[in-house]
């Protein structure tokens, strides 16, 4: 006999009494044991009144932080644990758990309680109201803050909002916030495209193309972490500019682009002249060789570009010495990489010298483009 579902239950099930949230906070965590306990009181007295559930992602933080949550979770069905396995990434923690809630809207908040957790309820008036589809937290607005920050991280932070809001274009104040709220279907409709390395989904989100974004942003002041270590380093820093890049040259003229890179395959033919001809002629060591070929390189780019693919903001005269400097200056960081990639690579891997060479000039000329548009060309 096959059993049958009564048509009438005298009470639904536990699941069918609890509405289903409006809104998913998401705490991506990594090696934040000690902060998540404080968490969540903080973002239960925060949010009281509001059908929300709170969507932790772990990286298998060595330190016990999944298994903490799930001990909140116990008497906490709102509070979920989304414990990753050999993966890594800020970005992606925070896609996977706004993919993982039906909520119409949903939030990204960090997990050391840098954020201004009373801030949601701002910016989930905002979304209710349809006043804005994102709402981003901000430090730089009236009322916001950076707090007791080192002058080198302010500087630093400061130089990253600068350079971001000229390569996006996006008229925001804090475009590297960590520290914001969206519609969960604006998310989803972009998720296919965006990076999952790095620190920047919100500029990120953003600067990929969809449907027009009313954008609003709330202050808040950023505060000293207390417990644990945060988790930026130089690979963040890399991400970030690997972020700019794809943005700034997908949005790049494509005449210009295709003219800089001729030139720069010209570029390439010098370089591998010089460098042969100091490696195997002069017996100079590897590493002076391709500096010097980089440094030869660079001044014939800049002269041929001028004349070439700028032909239309062509520097003269005076001019032409600030415009050769600058270009000069952005290739030195483009250059240092080319010589680093090059150097580690022969050095490191026993790479053949002309590969190794070739790999340093592509990583210099993606940064050259980038940096020389804006700064020694700027129209
Ligand atoms: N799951 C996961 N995986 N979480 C991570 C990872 C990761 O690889 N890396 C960092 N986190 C978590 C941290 O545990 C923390 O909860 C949050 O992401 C932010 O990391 P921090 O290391 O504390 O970042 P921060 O304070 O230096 O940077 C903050 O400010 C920046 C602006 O100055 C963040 O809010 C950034 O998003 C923001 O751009
Ligand atoms: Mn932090």
């Amino acid at each position: 006999m096959t059993s049958v579902l009564p048509l009438t239950d005298p009470a639904p099930p536990l699941t069918a009494q609890l509405s289903s949230p409006e809104l998913a906070v998401i705490v991506p965590t990594f090696n934040e044991a000690g902060n998540v306990a404080e968490l969540v009181s903080r973002i239960e007295s925060a949010l009281d009144g509001i059908a929300y559930e709170l969507i932790f992602v772990d990286d298998n933080s060595p330190d016990g932080t999944a298994e903490r949550i799930r001990d909140l979770s116990r008497d906490r069905p709102h509070v979920r644990c989304h414990q990753r396995i050999g993966r890594r990434g800020l970005s992606g923690a925070v896609i996977e758990g706004m993919m993982a809630t039906t909520a119409p809207f949903a939030a990204v908040i960090d997990g050391d309680m840098q954020h201004d957790e009373t801030r949601l309820r701002a910016m989930l008036d905002l979304l209710r109201s349809g006043a804005a589809d994102v709402a981003v937290g901000s430090r730089y607005v009236d009322g916001g803050g950076t707090g007791n920050w080192s002058e080198d991280r302010r500087r630093a932070s400061e130089l990253a909002t600068r350079l971001a809001r000229r390569m996006t274009r996006l008229a925001l104040s804090d475009p590297m916030s960590g520290f914001f709220m969206l519609r969960t279907d604006v998310l989803r409709a972009r998720a296919p495209r965006l990076s999952t390395q790095g620190y920047k989904l919100l500029l990120d989100l953003l600067a990929t193309p969809g449907e027009p974004l009313k954008v609003r942003e709330i202050p808040y002041v950023f505060r000293a972490r207390t417990r644990g270590e945060s988790k930026m380093d130089s690979k963040v820093l890399i991400d970030f500019l690997e972020l700019l890049l794809a943005k700034s040259l997908g949005r790049a003229v494509p005449v210009k682009f295709i003219l800089f890179s001729m030139v720069g395959a010209l570029g390439v033919v010098v370089h591998m002249v010089i460098l042969s001809l100091a490696f195997q002629g002069l017996d100079l060591g590897f590493g002076a060789a391709q500096a010097l070929a980089t440094f030869v390189a660079m001044t014939v780019n800049f002269f041929i570009n001028n004349v070439f693919t700028y032909h239309d903001r062509r520097l003269r005269g005076w001019k032409l010495l600030p415009g050769w400097l600058s270009f000069c200056a952005a290739s030195a960081v483009g250059a240092l990489a080319n010589v680093g990639v090059a150097v580690y690579l022969f050095d490191s891997f026993g790479a053949v010298w002309w590969a190794s060479a070739l790999a340093g000039i592509v990583v210099g000329a993606a940064w050259n483009y980038a940096v020389t548009a804006l700064y020694t060309w700027k129209s």
